[in-house]
């Protein structure tokens, strides 16, 4: 039956991820608060507000509503200060040669990542193209771990949720394609990972023998 692939943006398609951890790093920093590479993890995949009251949570940090809008927009105005500098150098290793066997064999692509940048950061690789729909943080209200995300993309591509594979560099991104009835391929570290139904370090792991298979099954 027809197949979709969906993937997730930060830590996927581009390496933002380390742009999310450092922008994250220093506005908690700047109100005394540290956390671990290992606890940033928890941040991967999770929304813009869900970050910073994780952040507030293991600080023991409690804020006005209108403080926290305006760290908000501290962390996201010095993330963009990096992402203005992207280009297509910074498509992770093998993106562009997945995505355009995909586009070849004539499968639906959607992108599904909870970044309100998302589009802006896809015009900038110069990938926004490649896309046949793209669900972003704009389009949703529920973070990941909840489906939607990923559910919104299926819909849009008229594909049912078991025919739809998605690429996640997150715990709560593969959760979230688990929680959908997809089947989830991690784009990382196993020990992280291990929830995925598959999981690859990067994309020059990733075969076209083996999306072959994924398109035929
Ligand atoms: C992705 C990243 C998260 C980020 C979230 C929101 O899921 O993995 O680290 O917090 O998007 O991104 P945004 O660009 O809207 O702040
Ligand atoms: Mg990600």
């Amino acid at each position: 039956s027809k197949k979709a692939f969906i993937f997730d943006l930060d830590g996927v398609i581009v390496d933002t991820a380390k742009y999310h951890f450092l922008a994250w790093k220093k506005l908690a920093n700047s109100i005394g608060v540290d956390f671990s590479e290992v606890q940033n993890e928890q941040l991967k995949g999770v929304s813009r507000v869900k970050s910073l009251e994780k952040i507030l949570a293991w600080g023991n940090k409690s804020i006005s509503e209108d403080e926290f809008m305006e760290l908000m927009a501290l962390k996201n105005d010095d993330y963009l200060s990096y992402i203005n500098k992207m280009d297509e150098n910074e498509i992770l290793p093998d993106v562009t040669k997945i995505l355009d066997f995909l586009i070849q064999n004539n499968q639906p692509i959607a992108l599904g990542s909870a970044s309100k940048n998302a589009r802006e950061i896809l015009k900038k690789v110069n990938l926004f193209k490649k896309f046949d729909t793209i669900v972003d943080g704009n389009d949703v209200t529920k973070a990941k771990p909840n489906p939607e995300v990923f559910l919104k993309a299926a819909k849009q591509l008229n594909c049912l949720p078991k025919d739809c594979i998605v690429f996640e560099d997150s715990l709560a991104g593969v959760k979230a394609a688990n929680i959908a009835s997809m089947i989830s391929v991690g784009i990382g570290e196993k020990s992280v990972l291990k929830e995925a139904d598959y999981v690859f370090n990067d994309f020059t792991e990733v075969s076209t023998e083996f999306l072959k298979e994924l398109i035929n099954k």
